[in-house]
């Protein structure tokens, strides 16, 4: 290991920007200088989408015409829909959703068009086309045709349409809309990252959001909320909640849906989403819906106790997608519908002022040798 090296990029301040601030000190987050907590509550998704892009709250008549925009831009076409449809079944949806958005850059003509105006454009295509792609997929893959969108409705409204035919009650609803307010953008993670060295090699949108969705979904970065649904089908029962924890702890288990590398001593996202998932269990009020509750609440309460580590995003995030009715896999894509806004947001800011992301490498190979010829090799 050399000195010098960031292992990680860990500590690397790898370039400005003015789309988010993730402070560890505090455990807090905002997006333009907004606590992201008070967006979640005080607007709706579409409204934080506005800021993110924008760098300031919109007014009635902008958030109406980002969302007349936004509508217009609804509808897969028939090509799109019919590749979908030999998808094979068994895929990963994160898998088929990346084949998805860059099927999309295929049927763009003006792909490598990167003035600001166009990728703006290409942002709430992505925007308002990636719900429908999800839906569609999940449709599909149960042996379903696809459901339209609705353009008499808002953005989370339409995706419970297109999924499922119907819409939920208001409390769903508002869970699912925070949820996307919360998972809208984190600064240079991962698959942000990936988003930004792609665009700086001047690939293109579709390119750089085909990429960052590669990234999301490994399991270290986008999967934890589906691996958190797994564990509490596993706990299975709120009396083996605290015994199963703590015999987790001692054998050593990473707990999914708890701790993270800049938030030590908890994620201010997290109270608004519990919230939000415990006001959703109490409209639901079915059998599941409060074992998840109880279960998680113990798993919380046990781990918090003995060690200290406490829940991330993921863990309200993931049991609240389940009891809204969404398979399993389909959680990380949810996530890509909330963090497109984000990405694009980074590709624009690395494309206004570019410099190609091209670091150094540490080479610890054999020493410069000539090449003998292949008989006294
Ligand atoms: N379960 C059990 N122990 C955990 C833990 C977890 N989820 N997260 C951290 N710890 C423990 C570590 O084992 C370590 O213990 P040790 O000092 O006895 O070895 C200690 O807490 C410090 O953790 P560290 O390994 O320094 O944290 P990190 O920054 O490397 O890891 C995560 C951060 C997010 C990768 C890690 O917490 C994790 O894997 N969490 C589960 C997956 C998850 O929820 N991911 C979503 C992140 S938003």
């Amino acid at each position: 290991m050399a000195e010098d090296v960031k292992y990680g990029l860990a500590g690397v301040l790898a370039d400005d920007t003015a789309v988010s601030k993730v402070m560890p000190e505090t455990n807090s987050l905002t997006y333009r200088g907004y606590a992201v907590q008070d967006l979640a509550t005080r607007c709706r998704f579409e409204e934080t989408a506005y800021l993110i892009w924008n760098g300031e709250l919109p007014t009635q008549s902008q958030l109406d015409a980002l969302n007349a925009h936004e509508k217009r831009e609804r509808g897969l076409s028939n090509d799109l829909i019919e590749v979908m449809r030999k998808f094979p079944k068994d895929a990963h949806p994160m898998a088929t959703l990346r084949t998805a958005v860059s099927f999309l850059g295929l049927e763009d003509k003006e792909i490598d068009d990167h003035a600001t105006d166009r990728l703006f454009e290409r942002a709430i295509s992505l925007y308002a086309k990636i719900p429908q792609i999800v839906a569609t997929d999940f449709r599909l893959r149960n042996g379903k045709d696809p459901i339209a969108p609705d353009h008499d409705l808002g953005f989370s409204e339409n995706f419970f349409h297109m999924c499922f035919g119907e819409i939920p009650a208001e409390e769903v609803i508002k869970c699912f809309d925070i949820s996307m307010t919360l998972y809208a953008e984190h600064s240079f993670n991962a698959s942000t990252f990936t988003a930004r060295v792609i665009a700086s090699s001047l690939s293109g949108i579709f390119s750089a959001v085909t990429g960052a969705i590669g990234s999301l979904k490994g399991p270290l970065h986008g999967g934890a909320n589906e691996a958190v649904m797994h564990m509490l089908k596993e706990v299975g029962s709120p009396d083996n909640a605290r015994d199963w924890m703590l015999d987790a702890l001692a054998t050593k288990k990473k707990i999914m849906g708890f701790g993270h590398r800049v938030y030590r001593s908890g994620d201010s996202r997290v109270p608004t989403m519990t919230a939000a998932y415990k006001d959703m269990v109490d409209i639901i009020n079915t059998e599941d819906a409060k074992k998840y509750w109880e279960i998680s609440r113990i798993l919380d309460e046990t781990m918090v106790g003995e060690k200290k580590i406490y829940p991330n995003l993921d863990f309200p995030a993931g049991p609240a997608y389940y009891l809204m009715g969404f398979e399993i896999p389909m959680f990380t894509p949810i996530f890509v519908m909330s963090r497109i806004t984000g990405w694009t947001a980074h590709i624009m800011e690395q494309l206004a002022d570019n410099k190609l992301i091209r670091p150094l490498s540490n080479y610890t190979g054999v020493g410069q040798r000539d090449v003998p010829e292949i008989e006294k090799r």
